[in-house]
């Protein structure tokens, strides 16, 4: 019934805030984020979690070299992602096989557009592979490529990681303040570094202050370009509050050269329809880096052919392949980049704290 209501309610909305006189359709898949994200019960955020939380993701006491954090990956410098192709690992020549995502807005993977989102089914990666923040914390702490190294299994980095961050003595007194124990055991660790990342949202970007009433928020080519976004068919993928459906497409993008094996994704080449915010702070793009710029990308939707040897064009998703983009028409282009740049905001939390507990140095 509250759902009927809303739908609604915004159906008027959108008709009454049309003030380029474009023509919009009735009714949008697209639409705000709300301004605080959930957490789980089991870890309510408070200013304790995300104080310890901030100081454990920029500390490279997290990895078995002490020299990378999760901000070597996920620097606030560059929109919480970190401007290469694919991430340097853990030592010299070691690469990720992946495009390191922004963590901004990572607490809201999986909204809908009516803002439901359970946080412990809150998918997480290019193939959805965990399923809330916390649980994603553990992989990159666990992977030899990225915080673990090589030397030791799994089980025991984490007893050693425990036994690492307790033995410091700030560190006791920052978990004793967040969860009233102050071993930093591997739970509590990644439900701090979960806690930070739940605040690190951009909820008032323009294209959400205009939806939320705010008709001067976009400018009219903005408006423009969002009609244009629309009849394209972008918003058959990049939907609700996120602009992400959290599918997994088969794009047939371009392999990443340096690769040894193909990345088969979640499954056949496909990946997790990427969320559109911040994109002005986080090129390169795609699941490998393989577009340098937004023009890229938008080159690559124009022409709706796999570039990937293994992906046939009749393999591409449906939807990829009934996008009503004409090549020609450079000016709905352009218009469509317009609007996704009313999908930034400068003002996300770049603060880097001065110093870490450890005493290591910061990215
Ligand atoms: C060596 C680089 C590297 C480090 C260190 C690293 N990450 Fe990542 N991160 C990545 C890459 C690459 C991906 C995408 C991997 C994939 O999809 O398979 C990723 C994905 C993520 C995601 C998923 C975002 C989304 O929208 O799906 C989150 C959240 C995240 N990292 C947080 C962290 C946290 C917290 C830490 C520290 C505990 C960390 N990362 C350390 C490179 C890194
Ligand atoms: C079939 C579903 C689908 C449609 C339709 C679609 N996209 Fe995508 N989009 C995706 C997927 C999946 C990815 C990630 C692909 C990858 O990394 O291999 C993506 C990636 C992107 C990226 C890169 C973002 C980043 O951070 O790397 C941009 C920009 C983008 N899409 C914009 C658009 C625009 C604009 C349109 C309309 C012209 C559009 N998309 C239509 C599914 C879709």
């Amino acid at each position: 019934m509250k759902k009927i209501l809303i739908v609604s309610l915004m159906l008027i909305f959108f008709k009454s805030i049309n003030k380029a006189g474009i023509d919009l359709p009735g009714q949008f898949n697209i639409g705000p984020l709300p301004t605080a994200a959930p957490a789980p019960a089991d870890n309510p955020v408070t200013g304790e979690k995300v104080a310890l939380g901030r100081q454990l993701f920029f500390d490279p006491i997290l990895s078995a070299n002490n020299k990378i954090s999760c901000a070597s990956c996920h620097s606030p410098k560059k929109g919480f992602a970190d401007g290469r192709d694919r991430s340097n690992g853990f030592s010299e020549g070691i690469k990720t096989k992946r495009n390191s995502p922004t963590v901004l807005n990572a607490a809201f993977n999986g909204i809908d557009l009516h803002g439901n989102l359970d946080p412990k089914d809150s998918p997480q990666f290019y193939d959805n592979r965990a399923h809330s923040l916390e649980q994603q914390c553990l992989e990159p702490l666990l992977n030899p490529d990225e915080m673990k190294g090589s030397a030791v299994s799994a089980s025991v980095y984490m007893e050693q990681l425990e036994e690492k961050v307790t033995s410091i003595k700030a560190y006791r007194t920052l978990f004793y303040r967040a969860f009233s124990d102050s071993t930093a055991s591997i739970a509590n660790i990644t439900k701090a570094i979960a806690t930070y990342e739940r605040t690190l949202i951009t909820p008032n970007t323009p294209f959400d202050r205009y939806m939320r009433g705010d008709l001067n928020a976009m400018t009219e080519k903005q408006i423009r370009g969002m009609e244009a976004f629309i009849s394209t068919g972008c918003n058959n993928c990049h939907s609700g509050p996120m602009f992400s459906d959290y599918k997994l497409h088969v794009l047939g993008v371009d392999e990443h050269p340096g690769l040894q094996r193909f990345d088969e994704g979640g499954g056949n080449y496909a990946f997790r329809t990427t969320t559109l915010r911040n994109l002005a702070y986080t090129a390169p793009y795609m699941h490998n880096g393989t577009a340098s710029s937004l023009t890229e990308v938008m080159r690559f939707y124009e022409r709706k052919r796999s570039k990937h040897t293994e992906v046939s064009n009749r393999d591409l998703a449906p939807e990829f392949r009934a996008l009503k983009l004409n090549p020609f028409n450079r000016v709905r282009v352009n218009e469509i980049i317009a609007f996704l740049e009313a999908l930034n905001d400068p003002k996300f939390d770049q603060s880097i704290p001065e110093s870490v507990p450890s005493g290591l140095p910061i990215e």
